[in-house]
């Protein structure tokens, strides 16, 4: 290998700007880390020619090689005859196969050495700790599946969970998929309106909830919030609720039951039923480019091979690792690589409940200590927010336990790599820079940390199975070093397989991008390949922010501001921004005769945060007399996008309608 890839040059001298320095210096990038002849010996994939061979033989001989992966990886009740029946763009695999998704996280691994291994340590906010074994787990998601039996619940029911990232928020996702019931989590932070509309798509039947959830300190009410999304969402017909803050909580009679009531006495040993490969295992609701979130369907046998084998590969996963994600469980990361990716390997997964500087900014590191930790993946925005903490919070800590770290959400910059790598890496732990979206279920472009050569900013080279192209917009590929649009070529086990109840979307929007390429699905990124082959994502082209490693919608921004009595039209866009990757900046239209201000900007704010959860409250609103638009009434938010950044109005300008709107913005601020 040693002669491909370029030997490191001097490191770019530091700027002031964080952001501008990420864009001179992800061009100018050519340092190279190459894993440590310790880690190699150690990890499960020590070479990149062993890399290289499994990866050929697994786009070469597909059938092959996902057949021989998915008979070892998984628990079969029954095996599957086809490994994949593509008719583009629906996929289904290992069909006729028969097994439970749970059994696979839990049932396997009782009657082995580890049987009595934490599957789970538990740190809530307060700093109350909780260990629960293998043992322990499927004793509790046993007893679980039996009470969502009796309440009446069936194989494809759906179930909405709306709790903090406590243990039994693993609990019930298990349990859902114990007895067959799609499990749709949404994050906690989000708002009531936007669990009311999630429950109303899916037409969820029960509601896992708690009392609430500790944050900085405060608790999130979550149960008042589930009362509020319950007076407009008819089918559910029952509400569980776990004590976890002891706050008071109103209960409907009829409707509400507590968690450790219901749970009292039962059975704890559960026979769980065998399901299809393509039975549904989950919906998870996203933002895509138009203002309501899409359900992305999630399926058996597919989605846990992915994640199991990402995880085992990416994680290098060891028997005594002590794995640490960051992310909360109503996002993928949380589903595939804290729950069922973790679980099914029989990793220890470590979990923690609230804020990562609370009471200090150096939690993790006390808890990475505390624990022994030796596995962290976290997002770039996390880790900015850490460097600029001060390095005073790390040094109090010895971090020796780890020995791999990885990243997820948005692309990474040098200097946020080069950051943790020497201040939490202590230059020891390879970097697993891992690209991947709530749509694919796993990991697709990615290091492996035994294997792979690391370059600070880059997601280095596809996954097994995985045939990414960066093309141009007919479809072609386009020559490496220059950018384009990330596509996926090849079907692949852990991809989504529709929308839920929108079929149509999920072809138009992810199979519809190439005419004559409907088998190309399209990921909303652009990236450009470097003569290495190395992958180098530049973020979202499509009317997607990603805020803090948070994907959001600028129509959803934009509808939840027109639904306030105050706004005629309103436009989101992003702005970069050191911490948080982009921050939103949104611009506003009143009705004639209301006067702008300041209040009225924090009233907006709030209403968004109401609207949709505080992670969409917007940094920024501009009031403006008019928005520029095309001649056909489209609003041009490239234009917009440039104003909000400071810059000058460059680009074509000529299906601008008024260009006096553009100078008249311009002159505002
Ligand atoms: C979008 C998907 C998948 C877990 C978390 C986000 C961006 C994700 C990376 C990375 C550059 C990344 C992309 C992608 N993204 N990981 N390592 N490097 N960009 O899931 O909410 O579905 O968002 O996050 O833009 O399309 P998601």
């Amino acid at each position: 290998m040693g002669g491909v890839l370029q030997l490191p040059k001097p490191m770019p001298k530091p700027v002031t700007n964080v952001m501008d320095q990420t864009i001179t210096s992800v061009s100018r990038e050519h340092r190279i880390f190459r894993p440590s002849a310790e880690f190699q010996r150690q990890a499960n994939l020590g070479s990149l020619s062993a890399y290289k061979k499994l990866y050929e033989e697994s786009v070469n001989s597909p059938e092959k090689f996902w057949r021989r992966e998915a008979e070892s990886h998984l628990v079969w009740r029954k095996r599957f005859t086809d490994v994949l029946k593509w008719t583009p763009p629906h996929a289904k695999w290992f069909t006729g196969g028969r097994l439970n998704i749970a059994e696979n996280c839990l049932d396997r691994h009782l009657g082995t050495a580890r049987e009595n291994k934490a599957a789970i340590i538990f740190e809530g906010e307060p700093g109350d700790v909780r260990t629960i074994t293998y043992r322990q787990l499927l004793f509790h998601v046993s007893r679980l599946a039996h009470v969502f039996e009796n309440l009446g619940l069936n194989a494809g029911d759906r179930v909405a969970i709306y709790l903090p990232m406590v243990p039994e928020a693993i609990v019930a996702m298990l349990a859902c998929a114990r007895i067959g019931a799609v499990h749709t989590v949404v994050f906690g932070g989000f708002s009531p309106e936007a669990l009311k509309a999630r429950i109303n798509d899916c037409k969820a039947r029960l509601v896992i909830t708690a009392d609430g959830g500790w944050r900085r300190g405060k608790i999130v009410e979550l149960k008042a919030n589930v009362d509020k999304a319950l007076e407009g969402a008819p089918s559910v017909q029952t509400v569980l609720v776990l004590r976890r803050c002891r706050n008071e909580v109103s209960m409907r009679d009829g409707r509400d039951i507590w968690w450790h009531e219901a749970w009292e006495g039962g059975p704890n040993i559960h026979k769980a039923k065998a399901f299809d490969s393509e039975h549904p295992l989950f919906i998870l609701y996203t933002s895509g480019s138009t203002g309501k979130p899409k359900g992305v369907l999630h399926t058996s046998a597919g989605f846990l091979l992915g994640a199991k084998m990402t995880a085992q590969h990416v994680f290098d996963l060891k028997e005594n690792d002590r794995y640490f994600c960051s992310a909360d469980i109503g996002w993928i990361t949380g589903h595939s690589y804290v729950v069922y990716g973790l679980l099914s390997n029989g990793a220890t997964v470590f979990i923690y409940e609230g804020a990562p500087n609370h009471p200090e900014p150096d939690r993790f590191w006390r808890m990475i200590d505390r624990h022994g930790l030796t596995i962290l993946y976290t997002a770039p925005t996390a880790i900015r927010a850490f460097m600029r903490w001060g390095d005073n919070y790390v040094l109090r800590h010895r971090l020796d336990s780890l020995r791999l770290l990885g990243s997820v959400g948005e692309p990474i910059n040098p200097e946020a790599w080069m950051w943790y790598h020497t201040m939490i890496g202590k230059k020891r732990c390879p970097i697993v820079d891992t690209w991947w979206q709530t749509e694919t279920g796993a990991i697709m472009i990615t290091p492996l940390p035994g294997a792979t050569p690391l370059k600070p900013g880059s997601a280095t080279l596809p996954f097994f199975g995985v045939v990414p192209k960066v093309v141009d917009s007919l479809g072609h590929e386009v020559p490496r070093g220059t950018g384009g649009k990330l596509v996926i070529t090849r079907p692949w086990p852990s991809m989504l397989r529709t929308l839920w109840g929108e079929d149509d979307r999920y072809k138009r929007g992810y199979w519809g991008e190439f005419p004559g390429h409907e088998d190309y699905y399209f990921t909303g990124d652009g990236a450009r390949q470097d003569k290495d082959g190395y992958f180098w994502i530049v973020g979202r082209i499509d009317d997607v922010l990603n805020i803090s490693g948070h994907r959001l919608g600028t129509a959803e921004v934009e509808s939840a501001l027109v639904s306030h009595p105050a706004v005629a039209e309103a436009a989101a866009v992003g702005k970069p921004d050191d911490l948080k990757g982009q921050s939103l900046v949104v611009f506003v239209t009143l009705k004639a005769g209301i006067p702008p201000g300041d209040a009225l900007k924090e009233e907006l704010r709030a209403h968004v945060a109401g609207e949709i959860g505080a992670m969409a409250r917007p940094d920024q609103i501009r009031f403006a007399a008019g928005l520029p638009k095309t001649r056909s009434g489209k609003i041009m938010r490239r234009i917009l996008k440039e104003i909000a950044t400071g810059g000058e109005v460059r680009g074509d300008t000529t299906t601008l309608e008024d260009f006096s709107v553009v100078a008249s913005l311009q002159a505002e601020e």
